[in-house]
């Protein structure tokens, strides 16, 4: 089985290049961030403080987690129920960071993720993938940009999603976050030692749809 592992901080591309690579290789296409999103949707709607270890982890049995792929994209089933929508909006991204502090948490989505690259060829993305989750992948990524060049690609796609929002809010909320993923005990952000690091700061979508695509089938042809 083919596995391409894709790490980085949020809003650098991550899941929408992953999406269109996994496409193009036929390659089942597994976003890891909407898992822990889920788990931080249902502490938020349970009124559970998303960094209380305890509070989160006595939720964790009152949770089932379903993947599927329809058409093509992933949907993620909270309990029966389709959060795929959800599960994207910046509250439910900020309690994901949180939960994905807590040791319980993270043990409780690791064999999940990996039971998903055993039977399939995957292109996994989060945080950990590389250093942790897979650290046999056949090949492995460490996407960023800047925080700034991060801020401003964020705050267009919210523009065209008709919410305008203020630049240096969004670059705050960024650089909140990276400062958590980074900095947590367990599977912080940071490139596993045989990963590829490429830096799309000033890069254009297609420019880092390119670069990837060459990296992803160096690494493949190295491994043979
Ligand atoms: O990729 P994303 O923005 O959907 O991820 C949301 C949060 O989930 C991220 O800020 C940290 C956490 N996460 C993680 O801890 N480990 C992963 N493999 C993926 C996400």
């Amino acid at each position: 089985m083919i596995s391409v592992a894709i790490d980085g901080p949020s809003g650098a591309g991550k899941s929408s290049m992953a999406k269109r690579l996994a496409a193009e290789l036929g390659y089942t296409y597994v976003d890891t961030g909407a898992m822990y999103r889920a788990i931080g949707l249902y502490a938020l709607r349970s009124g559970a403080d998303a960094h209380d270890e305890a509070a989160v982890a006595a939720l964790l049995p009152e949770i089932r987690l379903d993947i599927a792929v329809v058409d093509g994209t992933q949907h993620v089933y909270l309990n029966g129920e389709d959060v795929s929508a959800a599960i994207r909006t910046e509250a439910a991204g900020m309690a994901a960071s949180a939960v994905g502090t807590l040791a319980p948490v993270r043990a409780f989505l690791l064999e999940t993720q990996r039971a998903l690259a055993r039977s399939r060829n995957v292109l996994m993305d989060g945080r950990d993938i590389g250093t942790v989750v897979l650290p046999n992948a056949t090949v492995k990524i460490f996407l960023t940009a800047s925080a700034e060049a991060r801020a401003e690609r964020r705050r267009k796609e919210l523009l065209e999603k008709g919410q305008p929002a203020d630049y240096a809010t969004v670059l705050a909320d960024i650089k909140a976050r990276d400062w958590q993923d980074s900095h947590r005990a367990i599977a912080p952000l940071r490139p596993a030692a045989d990963a590829v690091l490429l830096d799309t700061s000033a890069m254009d979508i297609d420019e880092s749809f390119a670069a990837l695509k060459a990296i992803i089938a160096a690494g493949i042809a190295r491994r043979g």
